[in-house]
């Protein structure tokens, strides 16, 4: 593997020490970093390198999914991290910080191969990034990346001022922006699950497809995010970016032997061809909710508008369920129903397809059956699995086939991610075109939520979500299936 420094903005925060050090601390186990490694850690405080350096063996040892025994070996991973204090504004900061950076290069004999993982709210990511053009720091021999999380933009308009500002400095190819669903497992999967198996490839379209659902439910509420959330609902939160990618993951059609390229051209055209709503429209064909008070196993829970922080007339959308089509040659007349919200009864995301009756023949329902259903489980379960229907004392009976059950000991998202950044592989990272357009796809309901033209229906902490989420699926002659 190309040796490389890995620069870390936001080394003392919570995302830095919740998943990026376990993960990179897991593919230094799994021999998966380069030899030849320095992270270079950043943040306001003054720290020492021992300081930052037992911050990060403390953090393993929380969060690591897998136990440190080996203590020489996590010595000799944390021996690489190196702490440097810098204030993002102060572009003499970035200057001390390229020293740094050429010292351990030089010390360590790495070609000036630099990552940069802004792990810091989305206000600095503009000023990093320029920073960084302007101090030199990737103007050198080898290459530079740039690593960013979601949020990109909070609409349309302020996601393509954000992208303007970071190409002045990145190129588009140099940009890796998260989005911690394509780094999981299952996602990933889907690529595979229609591409690599002729039975599916042939049933993957609307020919023997009904309806396509999608849930993401959380059992959290708001927590202690109130400043963050309640500007921004489900539908920015989860929506725009996590389930509109698993809705381009499940829906592509992809070649054989696909390039990264080839993978996001073709999520670019499932982003084309959704039938976009327009404000009007929102109405028909999309839910808000809201969470009231309610008990989660067992326990007394708030409701959404009595969380700390919370303005006591909120309309925050923390529910959001959709009806989508894609107007393109396979799905044409599918709809893809989308779900996903907070306080909700269980914690799970997952995917159902539904196919569709045999021709000619009575409704399976009718002898005792049920549809053929393949569930994928993404979350926190993984697998895969069939329904399909037996005859047992002559009357129709469905099965469920658990087709694919995965270890527990598999990489997390980050460590895929994470890995892909450091080897330069972009299939997992969301482009430009696909958060642009699902940003153009999403707003006229941000339009229609901040007008207030959509009613926003309340449900109760523990439950499925509003009522009116059943009625979408109802008036199509589905329900959502797998709710418990
Ligand atoms: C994050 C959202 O992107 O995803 C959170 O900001 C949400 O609000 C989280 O809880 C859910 O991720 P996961 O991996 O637990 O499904």
């Amino acid at each position: 593997m190309v040796p490389v420094t890995f620069v870390l903005f936001g080394a003392t925060g919570d995302l830095a020490k919740r998943k990026i050090y376990p993960a990179l601390y897991n593919l230094f186990v799994d021999g998966k970093l380069p030899e030849a490694f320095s992270l270079i850690g950043l943040g306001r405080r003054e720290w020492t390198d021992e300081f930052f350096q037992s911050n990060v063996e403390q953090s393993l040892r929380q969060f690591s999914r897998r136990e440190i025994q080996d203590h020489g070996k996590m010595e000799s991973f944390v021996r690489k991290f190196r702490y440097t204090a810098l204030e993002i504004g102060r572009t003499d900061d970035y200057k001390k910080l390229l020293q740094v950076i050429e010292e351990r290069e030089s010390e360590l004999q790495l070609p000036p191969n630099r990552l940069f993982y802004l792990s810091v709210g989305p206000e600095y990511f503009t000023t990093i990034a320029s920073n960084i053009a302007e101090s030199g720091l990737g103007s050198a021999d080898g290459w530079k990346r740039l690593v960013i999380e979601k949020p990109f933009g909070h609409d349309l308009q302020s996601a393509r001022d954000l992208n303007e500002q970071l190409s002045k400095s990145f190129a588009e190819d140099e940009i890796y922006r998260i989005d911690h669903y394509l780094g999981k497992p299952m996602v990933q999967n889907l690529e595979v699950l229609e591409q690599a198996n002729p039975i599916i490839q042939a049933l993957w379209s609307n020919r023997y497809i009904a309806n396509v659902q999608i849930t993401a439910s959380e059992t959290v509420g708001v927590e202690e995010r109130a400043g963050y959330y309640d500007h921004v609902g489900a539908v920015r939160d989860m929506f725009q970016n996590h389930m509109l990618q698993m809705l381009m993951m499940l829906a592509i059609h992809l070649p054989h032997n696909s390039s990264p390229e080839d993978v996001r051209k073709h999520k670019k055209q499932v982003m084309e061809a959704l039938v976009p709503l327009s404000k009007s429209d929102v109405s028909a064909s999309v839910i808000r909710g809201q969470y009231t008070s309610g008990s989660m196993g067992g326990n007394p829970v708030k409701g959404y508008r009595s969380e700390p922080g919370i303005a006591a007339a909120s309309m925050n959308d923390t529910y959001i369920a959709a009806k989508l089509q894609v107007d393109d040659f396979f799905w044409r007349g599918v709809p893809f129903y989308i779900r996903t919200g907070k306080r909700l009864k269980e914690k799970s995301t997952r995917i159902v397809v539904e196919f569709k009756e045999a021709l000619n023949q009575p409704s399976t329902a009718a002898l005792g059956g049920a549809p053929n259903l393949l569930l994928i489980d993404i979350n926190p379960n993984e697998g895969i699995m069939l329904q399909l229907n037996t005859k047992e004392n002559g009357e129709l009976k469905p099965v469920q086939i658990q087709l694919h059950e995965s270890s527990k000991d598999i990489p997390e998202a980050y460590e895929n991610l994470i890995f892909d950044a450091l080897t330069g592989n972009p299939t997992f990272f969301a482009h430009w075109d696909e958060v642009e357009l699902a940003w153009s796809w999403v707003q006229p309901i941000l339009d229609a939520f901040r007008d207030n033209s959509v009613p926003l229906h309340s449900y109760e902490a523990g439950s499925n979500g509003p009522a009116e989420a059943d009625a979408l699926l109802a008036a199509d002659g589905y329900h959502w299936w797998f709710d418990s």
